[in-house]
């Protein structure tokens, strides 16, 4: 089996990842250094698998230990990089934090996959560096605008560094850059899932956890945007189905389909939904009313954005499956076996 190294596979994307490679027929490894995901998620990766997955307790930005990880490994045929922070109000607030672990552990991955030889990569990158786009839907050409947060300029930074590291003369890396959109929801046996630590940034866990009484009510951030109710657009993708687009992307990488270096590719269901339609179909789906108030507006936030998801269907072969209704039902049935 070809064996895909997944760094934050322990974390919510790369767990549900992590998944789906076993389940393809690869062989995961996992590196997180659990800085921003827990243990427990391992347990639910082996309960669903009925096999635990190797990790490694590193981090990403220490050379020497990635150098080890890769040599004890041996034949890595590709790597996922998840690994990385990825709360936007966070970055404001810790920025220097922020680049030294998204823009550095990125470097010194690229630094060890080119010393030990590893030729495939694929880079969890984000819509956020499309900032407030002119047009919608996105496509992948759509100029990236300056980013709204220190979150947003590293996957921008990350995005560059990877173009520039493919430049270089004795660059032997195929890299495909995937554009996430909003990820949301929860594998369907409910035995992983999203574990926001602390209050939750997200919309979609801040709802289940209202639901679930552990918070009085959701404050919606505005409804005076230029959006058909006020509320802001977003793409919300159910997290195995994006999950799904990383194995399509790692087998195009192994088959040298691409025709260059570097292919960027937006992750989303190319639909938009507004806060309230989210909130109107988890009370559908959950058969729960939800408490929320209408508040002030969240500083950076973008108006609308949502994915023009052709270039994935017609190149990657790659589409979502799951409605929104279906994404917030896994959501509420993975909180509710969380407050069990
Ligand atoms: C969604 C909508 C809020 C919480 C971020 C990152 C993006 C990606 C996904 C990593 C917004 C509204 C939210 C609340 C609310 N992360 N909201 N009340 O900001 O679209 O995207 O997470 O890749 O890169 O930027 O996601 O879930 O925070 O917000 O009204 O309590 O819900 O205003 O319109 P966002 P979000």
């Amino acid at each position: 089996m070809k064996k895909i190294l997944v760094t934050g596979g322990a974390g919510y994307i790369g767990s549900h990842t992590v998944v789906e490679l076993a389940q393809a027929g690869y062989e995961p490894i996992i590196i997180d250094n659990f800085s921003n995901s827990e243990e427990s998620a391992l347990g639910g990766i082996q309960a669903i698998l009925g096999r635990e997955v190797p990790c490694h307790r590193i981090d990403c930005g220490d050379a020497e230990a990635l150098r080890q990880v890769f040599k004890t490994e041996g034949d890595i045929a590709g790597v996922i990089h998840f690994a990385a922070f990825k709360a936007v109000g966070e970055s404001v607030q810790k920025p220097l934090a922020y680049f030294h672990n998204n823009v550095g552990s990125l470097i010194t991955l690229l630094q060890v996959m080119k010393e030990e030889g590893v030729e495939n990569l694929v880079f969890s990158s984000s819509c956020t560096v499309y900032g407030v786009p002119d047009h919608l839907p996105v496509t992948e050409a759509t100029p990236t605008k300056p980013a709204n947060s220190p979150y947003g300029r590293t996957k921008q930074m990350c995005e560059d560094i990877v173009h520039d590291a493919a430049g270089a003369p004795d660059n032997k890396v195929h890299t495909i850059l995937l554009r996430y959109f909003n990820p949301i929801g929860a594998h369907e046996s409910a035995k992983i899932g999203e574990l926001p630590l602390g209050v939750p940034n997200n919309l979609v866990p801040f709802i289940t956890q209202t639901a679930a009484g552990l918070r009085e009510k959701l404050t919606i951030f505005g409804n005076d945007y230029d959006t058909p109710d006020g509320t802001n657009v977003r793409d919300y993708i159910h997290v195995v189905d994006l999950a799904k687009a990383h194995i399509v992307a790692v087998q195009r990488l192994l088959d040298r389909k691409a025709s260059e270096a570097v292919e960027t590719f937006n992750v989303g269901t190319g639909h938009g939904n507004s806060v309230l339609e989210v909130v109107a179909t988890f009370e559908e789906a959950s058969g729960q009313k939800l408490n929320y108030v209408i508040g002030p507006r969240r500083p950076g936030d973008v108006p609308a954005i949502y994915a023009d998801a052709t270039k994935s269907a017609e190149v990657l072969g790659f589409k979502t499956t799951t409605s929104l209704r279906d994404s917030l039902a896994s959501a509420w049935k993975w909180q509710q076996t969380l407050s069990k």
